[in-house]
C-alpha cells in the first residue's frame, strides 16, 4: 500500500513566529513588527552564516542572540520584555488550519514528519503546546547533523530515516528559500505562500504554489 508522506516545515509553516510579539503587542509599542521582523530575519541569517563557516550553534541559541540585536535595532522596544518574548517563542500559535489539515491527511493513511532548523526541545514543545504530537509521526531536527537548511544533508535526513527517494516526498515551507533548498535536493515541494510574496529562486521553483495548507486536501 501506497502511504504518501509529506513533511512540513515548522516555523512559519504550521508555527507563527510572529506569535511571540504580537502576544505583548501593547507592550512593545508600534515598533513590534520592525522587532519581529528584524528578530526572525537575524535569526535565518546566523543559521545560514553558520552553516557556511562550520560554526554551529543551535536554533535556540540563534533565537535568542537574534532577539538582542532586534531589541538593540528597535530602542523603543523595551528590553525587559526579553524574557516574555523568548517564553512566548516555545507557544507559538500554530496557524488555523493546521489541526484539521493534518487530521485530514493521517485519516487519509499518509505519514507526516516536521523537518525544521529548530532544536528538538523547541520542536517538541511547540508541537505538544499546539496538539498536534497524536497527527505527527516523526519530529526531525538539523541539530542531529549540526547544519542548518539549506545544507542538501539536512534535507537527506528524512530519505536515510524513511528509506525513501526524494521524489516521494511532498515537502511543504512558507519559507521560498527553503522550497529552493527541497526543490534542489529532489523533493517534491509545495509553497505555502501566506503573505503573497513575489517568485524568486527560479530555477528551483515550486511543485506547486497554495495559499495556505487548506489545499493539500484537494483530490484526497
Ligand atoms: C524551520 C525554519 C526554516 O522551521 O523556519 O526550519
Amino acid at each position: 500500500m501506497n502511504h504518501p508522506a509529506y513533511v512540513f516545515d515548522a516555523y512559519g509553516t504550521l508555527f507563527d513566529v510572529h506569535a511571540a510579539v504580537r502576544r505583548h503587542a501593547s507592550e512593545i509599542g508600534p515598533d513590534g513588527q520592525l522587532l519581529s521582523e528584524i528578530w526572525r530575519a537575524k535569526q535565518l541569517e546566523y543559521s545560514w552564516i553558520r552553516t557556511l563557516m562550520g560554526s554551529y550553534r543551535d536554533f535556540w541559541q540563534l533565537t535568542e542572540e537574534a532577539l538582542d540585536y532586534a531589541l538593540k535595532k528597535v530602542p523603543s522596544a523595551d528590553p525587559a520584555l526579553r524574557a516574555r518574548l523568548l517564553d512566548a517563542y516555545w507557544h507559538l500559535d500554530c496557524y488555523p488550519e493546521v489541526p484539521a489539515v493534518l487530521k485530514a491527511l493521517k485519516t487519509h493513511g499518509a505519514r507526516l514528519a516536521i523537518l525544521s532548523n529548530g532544536s528538538p526541545q523547541m520542536l517538541e514543545a511547540a508541537v505538544r503546546s499546539a496538539a498536534l504530537d497524536n497527527v505527527i509521526d516523526e519530529v526531525f531536527s538539523v541539530d542531529a547533523i549540526a547544519r542548518f537548511k539549506t545544507d542538501p544533508a539536512v534535507y537527506d535526513i528524512v530519505t536515510l530515516a524513511w528509506r525513501l527517494y526524494p521524489d516521494a516526498i511532498s515537502f511543504q515551507s512558507s519559507n521560498r528559500w527553503d522550497i529552493a533548498g527541497a526543490a534542489k535536493f529532489g523533493f517534491r515541494t509545495v509553497w505555502i505562500n501566506r503573505t503573497g510574496q513575489p517568485d524568486e529562486y527560479f530555477d528551483h521553483a515550486p511543485g506547486l504554489i497554495l495559499p495556505s495548507l487548506d489545499g493539500l486536501l484537494v483530490g484526497q
